[in-house]
Formats: structure tokens, C-alpha cells, sequence
């Protein structure tokens, strides 16, 4: 939409630009095999010549566009319409073993550290998708407001809060998380989940700085779930056998998104922690999700085995050895105490 629009202002601009060239021209008469040309009529003329004039120009601009921009733009693009259309895969996905297994390990290591309280706790979930994470905690008696910018991802979320019997705990909210800022008052939740949304998102960072603003102070706690650069090194290599990948993983910025294709950001182990401080969040606890399950050979059933292996991946999240390789990282954080400075 916002591409669309921008290509819109490009045709807009280069109309303009060409009236306005010709208006100058047709501003002084001019004499052309003896006749002369009045602007008016030449205004009558304009209006077809504007048009395949301002599309030459448009043409020329978008051709001036550096590539790299251009890939951004296409990856921008990409981003935007794989949530747009790829709704009802998600919803799929989240119902395989992978995918339980990522939202039951999240959802367990949020429960650890959610906060008491005497009041009702209302959450805001950030990038809800399709609402796995609502549910759970509206089944919990929180309040929880899903913000996404895919309507259908929306709809799929409504949907499930119906089904679960909470649909009158949960308020829905199509829009930008990186508008974060202007769409809600200070310290208004109490818990803000931000899984998997950073990855598609342009300025991580500035969405954890408005996380912070909008959490209530001091017992408000944050939950960030990101894909893990060194599980990617493993999975190119363990499930991919591509060698050549494994070691490019090392240190890319992207990934390939294997469910719909296109790229997913990367996350290196020390990055979050150090965004969470930049956006003045104290890290409470980091967690591993997947740190093996995804290479088990296929004489482990998934199905059968899933209670031990969820068991097994609890134990290895919480080691800080086993959770540098795993497929995702989970950080729970919460506000950081302002610094008290010394006056001299
Ligand atoms: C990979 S899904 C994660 C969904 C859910 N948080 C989960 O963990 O299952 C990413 C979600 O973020 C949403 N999203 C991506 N960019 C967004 C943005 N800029 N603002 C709001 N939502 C966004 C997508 O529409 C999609 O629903």
C-alpha cells in the first residue's frame, strides 16, 4: 500500500513537473510553421501529452532508483503481502509440532515470569498473528489488546478468541507497530508480547523504545521472541547439509524464511540484550526455544514423543549453553530503574 503510494506520488510529481514545463512554454506564444499557438490551445492539447510525458517520467525515475533500493523495495514488498495472504498457512504451521512447540515453550516461559497482581493485568500483543498467544492469556483472565497490520491475520484472531470463549477479553487493532508511539497513552499494559514480529519490522529497536514507553511501571514485564543467528549456522548445515549456507549464516543479517520464502532478519546473540538496554529494558531472564527438536531423527516421532521432547527443550532453554544455538531466542524484560546521578 505504502509502495503503491509512493508510485502514485511519482506519477503525481512527474505530472506536475511536465504542466509546469509546459505552461512556461505555452506562457510566451510561440510561431510554428506561421501559426501561432495560443496556450489555451495548447492546454487542450496537454492533457493526453501530460499524461504519456509524466508515465516517461515516472519510468525514467523508478529507473534511476539505485538496485539495492530497489531489492528493499521488493523485499518491503514481499514482507508486507506474505502476512496479506499467507494468513491461513500460519494458522497451519502453528498447529504442527514445530509450531506448537515454539508457542508452548514461549507460553511456558511467560507464565514463569508474568507479574501479580490484585488488579486485572491487561497485555498488548504486538504482531498477534493469527492470536495462538491472546487466547492463552485471555484464558488467563488477562485483557488483551492484538495489534496486527494483516486484517486477515486479524480475522483468524478474532475468530479463535470466539471459539476459546473470550472473545469479550480481547480488543483488536489493525496498524503499525512501527506507529507504536502514537497509537496508545503511556504505561497503559502490563505485559507486552513482541514474538516474531521484530524480524519483519524496519527499526527493531525504535518498536522496543515505544514498548517501553507504553509498559506500566515498575512491575510491567516484556516478552520478546526473535529467529536466533547461530540456529540458523546449525540448521543450514544439520537439516540442509549446505555448507556453503552454514557458514554465510555466521554473520547475515537475513535469513530465508522457509514457510513463505523471502527474507526474515537474523538476530546475533549479543543484539537483543543490547537493544532492550538501548531502549531502557533490564533483561529478567533469556531462554532458548528449539534447541534440538528440529534435528531429531525421523524414528522420533514428533506426535508420539511430543511430552518428553517439550520436557527436554524446557530444561535445555533455560542453559545458557544450549540456548546460544537455538532456533529462537526468548527475552523477558522489564523496565529498567532510572539511573541515579550523583550530584557533586
Ligand atoms: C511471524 S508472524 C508472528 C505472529 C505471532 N506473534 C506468533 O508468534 O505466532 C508475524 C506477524 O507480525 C505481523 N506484522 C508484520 N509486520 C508488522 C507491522 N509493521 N506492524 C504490525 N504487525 C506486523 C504480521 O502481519 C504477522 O501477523
Amino acid at each position: 500500500m505504502v509502495r503503491g503510494a509512493s508510485r502514485r506520488q511519482n506519477f503525481k510529481g512527474g505530472f506536475r513537473e511536465c504542466r509546469e514545463r509546459l505552461h512556461r512554454t505555452a506562457a510566451e506564444p510561440t510561431v510554428e510553421n506561421g501559426v501561432l499557438l495560443k496556450c489555451h490551445l495548447l492546454a487542450d492539447l496537454s492533457f493526453p501529452i501530460l499524461s504519456i510525458y509524466a508515465l516517461v517520467l515516472t519510468c525514467d525515475s523508478i529507473a534511476a532508483i539505485p538496485p539495492e533500493w530497489r531489492m528493499n523495495e521488493m523485499a518491503a514488498n514481499h514482507d508486507f503481502e506474505r502476512f496479506q495472504t499467507g494468513a491461513a498457512k500460519y494458522a497451519a504451521y502453528l498447529e504442527t509440532p514445530e509450531g506448537r512447540l515454539r508457542l508452548d515453550l514461549a507460553f511456558a516461559n511467560l507464565q514463569e515470569f508474568l507479574p501479580q497482581a490484585s488488579h486485572s493485568l491487561h497485555a498488548l500483543d504486538l504482531g498477534c498473528g493469527t492470536g495462538a498467544m491472546a487466547v492463552r492469556l485471555a484464558r488467563l483472565g488477562l485483557h488483551v489488546t492484538l495489534l496486527d497490520s494483516s486484517a486477515p491475520m486479524l480475522d483468524f484472531a478474532q475468530r479463535a478468541a470466539r471459539e476459546a470463549g473470550v472473545g469479550e477479553r480481547i480488543a483488536l487493532k489493525q496498524g503499525d507497530a512501527g506507529q507504536l508511539a502514537n497509537l496508545f497513552d503511556a504505561e497503559l499494559f502490563d505485559v507486552i508480547l513482541c514474538h516474531n514480529i521484530l524480524e519483519y519490522i524496519d527499526d527493531p529497536g525504535g518498536v522496543l523504545r515505544a514498548a517501553a514507553r507504553v509498559l506500566r511501571d515498575p512491575s510491567g514485564m516484556v516478552s520478546v521472541l526473535v529467529r536466533n543467528r547461530a540456529g540458523e549456522v546449525l540448521k543450514a548445515a544439520i537439516q540442509e547439509g549446505d555448507l556453503t549456507a552454514s557458514e554465510h549464516n555466521l554473520t547475515a543479517e537475513w535469513g530465508n524464511e522457509s514457510l513463505y520464502g523471502g527474507r526474515v532478519r537474523l538476530f546475533a546473540a549479543e543484539s537483543l540484550p543490547a537493544m532492550l538496554a538501548a531502549a531502557s529494558l533490564a533483561v529478567t531472564a533469556g531462554r532458548g526455544i528449539r534447541v534440538l527438536s528440529d534435528y531429531l531423527p525421523p524414528k522420533v516421532s514428533r506426535n508420539d514423543e511430543y511430552g518428553r521432547i517439550f520436557e527436554l527443550e524446557r530444561k535445555l532453554g533455560r542453559r545458557p549453553e544450549f540456548a546460544a544455538v537455538a532456533r529462537y531466542t526468548q527475552w523477558l524484560a522489564h523496565r529498567a530503574a532510572p539511573e541515579i546521578k550523583e550530584v557533586a
